[in-house]
C-alpha cells in the first residue's frame, strides 16, 4: 500500500510514518508539506510537485489545505483520508462533492476506542432520557481548534440520539441550564495526547464515559486502517462505523 503523506513534518504525520514502518504492507512514498523550507527526495511543498505513483492519501497537515488536497485527489482518482480537524462549512461541503467521485474516510478521531465510547455514549442516553450531558475534553498546548474535532463528533453521536440536543461551548455570564443544552468544555494543557469524557447525570448520579489516547500512534494506526479500508472501494464517504463493520 503506497501512501502520499500530507503534513509529513508534522506531529502527527511522523508518528504516521514510524506506524508505516511498523506495517510490513505501507510504504509512505512522498510527503508533502508547504511549510518545508525547500523540496527533497521525501517531501514536497505543493500538491503539483507531487508525480508519485500511490495508492492513497493520509492527510494530517490544516484544514486550510482540504481544497488543494482533494482537487489532487480527484485528479488522480486516489482515495483519501482526512484526518484533520476544524474543517470550515464550505470545506465540509467540498467534502461531501468530492465523495461523489472518489473514496473519502473522514474522522475527527481514528482511534478505536473512541468509536466505542460513541457507541457506548448512545446507549447510556436511550436508558437515561432525561439525564443532562457535559461533554469535556483535554489536549495539548498546540492544538489550534476548540473544541476539538471529536468532542464535537461526540456531541453529533449525541443529537443522533436526541435531535433538540443544543451545543453550549465557553459557558459563561448569568442564565442557568436548560435541558436541551450540552455544554462542550476543553481544557489546553501541556503534552495531554487527548481525553474526551461525555458526563450522564441525574440529581441522583452521574455516570463518566472516558477515553483516553497515550499515545498518538493510535491515530497513526487508525489513519493506515482506514487507508487500506479505502483501497478497491467505491466513491462515498466512509467513516470509523464502516470500518469497526469489516474489522
Ligand atoms: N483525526 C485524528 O485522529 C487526529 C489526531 C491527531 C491530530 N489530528 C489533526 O491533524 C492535524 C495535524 O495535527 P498535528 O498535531 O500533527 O499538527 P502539527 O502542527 O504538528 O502539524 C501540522 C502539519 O501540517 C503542515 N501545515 C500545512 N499547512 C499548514 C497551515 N496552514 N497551518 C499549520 N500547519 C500546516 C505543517 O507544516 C505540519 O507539517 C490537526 O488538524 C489535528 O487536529 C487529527
Amino acid at each position: 500500500m503506497r501512501i502520499i503523506l500530507v503534513g509529513y513534518e508534522g506531529h502527527m504525520g511522523h508518528e504516521v510514518r514510524a506506524s508505516a514502518a511498523r506495517t510490513p504492507e505501507a510504504e509512505i512514498v512522498m510527503g508533502v508539506d508547504p511549510m518545508i523550507p525547500e523540496d527533497t527526495v521525501e517531501c514536497v511543498r505543493s500538491f503539483q510537485a507531487c508525480a508519485a505513483e500511490a495508492d492513497a492519501v493520509i492527510d494530517f497537515s490544516h484544514h486550510s489545505l482540504t481544497r488543494a488536497l482533494l482537487d489532487f485527489a480527484r485528479t488522480r482518482g486516489l482515495p483519501v483520508v482526512l484526518a484533520t480537524t476544524g474543517q470550515t462549512e464550505e470545506e465540509k461541503r467540498l467534502i461531501e462533492e468530492a465523495a461523489g467521485e472518489i473514496p473519502v474516510f473522514l474522522a475527527a478521531n481514528y482511534s478505536l476506542g473512541i468509536a466505542v465510547l460513541k457507541d457506548l455514549v448512545q446507549r447510556a442516553l436511550a436508558l437515561y432520557p432525561d439525564a443532562e450531558v457535559e461533554i469535556l475534553e483535554e489536549h495539548h498546548d498546540r492544538k489550534l481548534d476548540a473544541p476539538s474535532g471529536t468532542a464535537l463528533a461526540l456531541f453529533g453521536a449525541v443529537k443522533e440520539i436526541r435531535p433538540e440536543a443544543r451545543a453550549v461551548t465557553g459557558r459563561s455570564g448569568m442564565g442557568k441550564r436548560q435541558p436541551e443544552d450540552v455544554g462542550i468544555h476543553a481544557v489546553r494543557m501541556g503534552g495531554t495526547v487527548g481525553k474526551h469524557s461525555v458526563m450522564i447525570g441525574t440529581q441522583n448520579e452521574t455516570l463518566t464515559l472516558t477515553h483516553q489516547a497515550w499515545s498518538r500512534g493510535v491515530f497513526a494506526d487508525g489513519s493506515l486502517k482506514a487507508a487500506r479500508f479505502l483501497i478497491g472501494k467505491g466513491p462515498g464517504l466512509y467513516d470509523m462505523k464502516d470500518l469497526l463493520r469489516e474489522e
